[in-house]
């Protein structure tokens, strides 16, 4: 965490009928931290978010911002800021109109109105446009009349519910550099809610795993993309693979073991994965080279190529049957159907924990 908490979310359970979509979660969101809420679809991040809002009250535990609980606040005294899928403009009103409606609702000056408005259009890049008809905007555009709007009265929280999925990809990709300056320059603390993974990984300073209203891991985006805790959050990230065998127990020692290889597991495995199961991430798997001191090594039938431009994807059948996918620099082609040699260092195979289910 960056620095003191600003958000604390303690112990909150939510139920719809029987569905649970927040089952006893825990956050810590620090000052000026970008933290992203990944999960599938019906995972629960809108309403773990709506809760924080104040749109939505959690069955039982408490909501906490920046000291105080906030849990009984209706959104309007919780002093966050809200941007959602939809823009959620008003279409009558010009683009300044639009930004300055919740400075104007609070008395000020027009000239400082005028003045903030015109420093919050430069910083969402659109520089100028204070009297274009909001409706008339492209969608890229009109989500960052939006976040200006939210910004405005200086939120130290600003809560996003996927606010680029209604974009097309390339718009996307430079809103998230986009929205990224945007926290940075302000340093307002963001909680983004996202099912796409790369969207986290390129943001966010910490992403939570949320699976069934449970978050499943918490981490900083390069631990969580290389050291998976679990199937779910391993299948999560493009690129992992999972393969599954049995624990077998040698000395004091728990070995996860498949027809392929075998590896010790650390005692910090205290819970495996059911059934036990490890992770390897694709470019981690090398071919034809000699396995070394650090490796496992072992025989794979190549079944398949998928040239995917810089990288090609070689599927690989194990000889228990399982199939994983390697991921290399694309070369000269292999013989298909032919057995390959194949070396993990050890360090990049990742024993998988069972989730928090
Ligand atoms: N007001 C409600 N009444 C009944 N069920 C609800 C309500 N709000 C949410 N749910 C249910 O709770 C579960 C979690 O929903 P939620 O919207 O939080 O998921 P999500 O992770 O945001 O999904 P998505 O990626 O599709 O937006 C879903 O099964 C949903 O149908
Ligand atoms: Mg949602």
């Amino acid at each position: 965490m960056a620095s003191s908490p600003l958000l604390h979310v303690r112990d909150v359970w939510k139920r719809f009928g029987e569905r649970i979509t927040a089952a006893g979660v825990n956050l810590e969101v620090g000052n000026g931290e970008f933290f992203t809420m990944l999960g599938p679809s019906g995972s629960g991040k809108s309403t773990i978010l709506r809760m924080i809002a104040g749109l939505e009250q959690p069955d039982s535990g408490r909501i906490l911002i920046n000291g105080h609980d906030v849990t009984l606040l209706p959104p309007w005294r919780r002093e966050l800021g809200m941007v959602f899928q939809q823009y959620a403009n008003f279409p009558h009103m010009t683009v300044a109109q639009n930004v300055g409606y919740g400075l104007r609702r609070r008395n000020l000056a027009r000239e400082t109105v005028r003045k903030r408005v015109s420093e919050l259009l430069g910083l969402v890049n659109l520089p100028g446009f204070e009297e274009r008809p909001v409706t008339r905007l492209s969608g890229g555009e009109q989500q960052r009349v939006a976040i200006a709007r939210a910004l405005a009265p200086r939120p130290r929280l600003l809560l996003l519910d996927e606010p680029l999925s209604a974009l097309d990809e390339k718009i996307r990709r430079e809103m998230q550099a986009q929205l990224k300056d945007i926290q940075r320059a302000t340093g307002t603390t963001f909680v983004y809610v996202t099912h796409d993974q790369e969207e986290a990984l390129t943001m966010s300073d910490r992403i939570a795993v949320l699976n069934w209203g449970h978050l499943v891991q918490v981490d900083e985006p390069h631990a969580l993309f290389r050291r998976p805790k679990t199937k779910f959050v391993a299948g999560f990230f493009r690129g992992s693979n999972v393969i599954e065998g049995k624990l077998i127990r040698d000395g004091g020692n728990h070995v996860f073991r498949c027809t392929s290889f075998e590896v010790m597991l650390p005692d910090s495995v205290s819970q495996p994965a059911s059934p036990p199961a490890v992770a390897i991430r694709g470019e981690d798997i090398r071919m034809g080279s000699p396995a070394g001191p650090g490796d496992i090594a072992f025989e794979a039938i190549l079944e398949r190529m998928t040239y995917r431009g810089v990288y090609t994807d070689y599927q690989l059948r194990l000889a228990d049957g399982q199939s994983i996918t390697a991921s290399a620099t694309s070369g000269p082609d292999l013989p298909i159907g032919q057995p390959v040699q194949v070396a993990v260092r050890l360090g990049r195979v990742i024993p998988l924990h069972a989730e928090p289910v």
